[in-house]
């Protein structure tokens, strides 16, 4: 097991990445002062790991619940996070309560928002399921809900306690959603560490296929990436923003097509080869490092064109970004493979970029 740190003073907490996590009661040992435990989780990963976690919960003699929601993108909003809080408050949960996110970025995004919300503020604890959610969303403390109108757009910063990446599971993980969670380990590499890029690359079929080690440097590298910009940058001032590259085109797909129908890995995917189409526009890297990258994604599995939506659509879409600015909206861009900024780019160019990916 490899052990990191989120360094945020009195809010730092570990992040414990290994197999066979979930099974191993020290490590929930923030679970010792709660009141009870609720495990937050949904209809496809309960069956496959709740028992397990329960009986480690429960060695630490507390009263341990379960909360089921249904599975998908299409339920993080207000009516299912609404069934985390009545299910806490029919049970008598009080401040000392803590919740247990198991499950992929959906589950630790509303269990998280629900933890920052109810009574308040309860602490919780990440215990990541899909590959995503171990490099990325359980990391960090962005918790949230969509919006019809745009993608995470309601939520808060609430850290956790732990975050407990079990890397067994992501065995049962389908392939598609595998790929998804290589989206966000592709970009670590191209916005923070081009080392990184070139292992992904020549790990490519390692990673399709699940390979322990080559998961456990991928959920490592990408967490101690994310870890050193949370730990530098917690409330998104300035460079937390770069994790942000390929999420404004990204979450305008998936707002576009309908929460749930693209992946959002997959629309990650496809918006960092939009955003490297911008960063090559503009000059910023050739485009034999743009044609480098969109083999790297597509190699994935992972899709590189746009639904056409027409730019105007597109325009809209991303106008509801949490990025913008006074109605300007800041595009993140690659200065080179490795290292990525943040600045506003005039509409015409943006608009070029999506005629000439096949958006319009
Ligand atoms: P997800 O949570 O929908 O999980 C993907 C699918 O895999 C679901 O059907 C789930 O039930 C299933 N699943 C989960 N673990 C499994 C396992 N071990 N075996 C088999 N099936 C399993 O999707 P995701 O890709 O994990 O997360 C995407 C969400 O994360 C989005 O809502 C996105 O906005 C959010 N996100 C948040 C942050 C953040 O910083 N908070 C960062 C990136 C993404
Ligand atoms: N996934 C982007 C962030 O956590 O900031």
């Amino acid at each position: 097991m490899k052990t990191l740190e989120v360094d945020l003073g009195s809010r730092s907490y570990p992040i414990y990445i290994g197999g066979g996590l979930i099974d191993q009661p020290v490590l929930f040992s923030a679970c010792e002062k709660a009141t009870s435990i609720y495990i937050v989780t949904n209809t496809t990963i309960e069956p496959l790991y709740a028992d397990r976690l329960t009986k480690t919960l429960e060695t630490l003699g507390k009263p341990v619940r379960r909360i089921v929601l249904p599975d998908g993108e299409s339920y993080k909003d207000w009516k299912h996070l609404q069934l985390i809080f009545d299910a806490l408050l029919t049970h008598g949960a009080d401040r000392q309560t803590m919740l247990v996110a198991l499950g992929g970025g959906v589950i630790g995004d509303m269990t998280g928002f629900a933890a920052a919300s109810f009574m308040r503020g309860i602490r919780f604890i990440q215990v990541p399921t899909t590959l995503l959610a171990q490099v990325d969303s359980s990391v960090g403390g962005k918790t949230g809900i969509n919006h019809p109108l745009g993608k995470n757009m309601i939520g808060a910063f609430h850290q956790p306690e732990a975050v407990i990446a079990d890397l067994n599971t992501l065995k049962t993980l389908p392939p598609r959603e595998l790929s998804a969670g290589l989206a966000e380990v592709i970009k670590h590499g191209v916005i923070a560490d081009a080392q990184f890029l070139d292992w992904i690359e020549a790990h490519t079929q390692a990673l399709l296929t699940c390979d322990t080690e080559a998961m456990a440097h991928a959920v490592l590298r990408s967490c101690e990436i994310k870890s050193a910009v949370v730990s530098a940058d917690e409330r998104e001032g300035g460079v937390r923003a770069t994790l942000n590259f390929g999420h404004t085109f990204g979450h305008a797909i998936e707002a576009g097509m309908g929460y749930g129908k693209w992946l959002h890995g997959e629309a990650v995917g496809c918006g960092m080869v939009l955003g490297a189409n911008l960063s090559c526009r503009l000059g910023q890297i050739t485009q034999a490092e743009l044609d480098r990258l969109t083999n790297i994604i597509q190699s994935m599995k992972l899709p590189i064109e746009p639904p056409k939506f027409g730019t105007e659509r597109y325009m809209e879409l991303m106008q509801v970004d949490k990025k913008t600015e006074g109605g300007t909206i800041r595009y993140v861009l690659l200065e080179k493979i490795g290292k990525a900024h943040i600045k506003s780019v005039p509409d015409a160019t943006v608009i070029e970029t999506l005629k000439a990916s096949g958006a319009a």
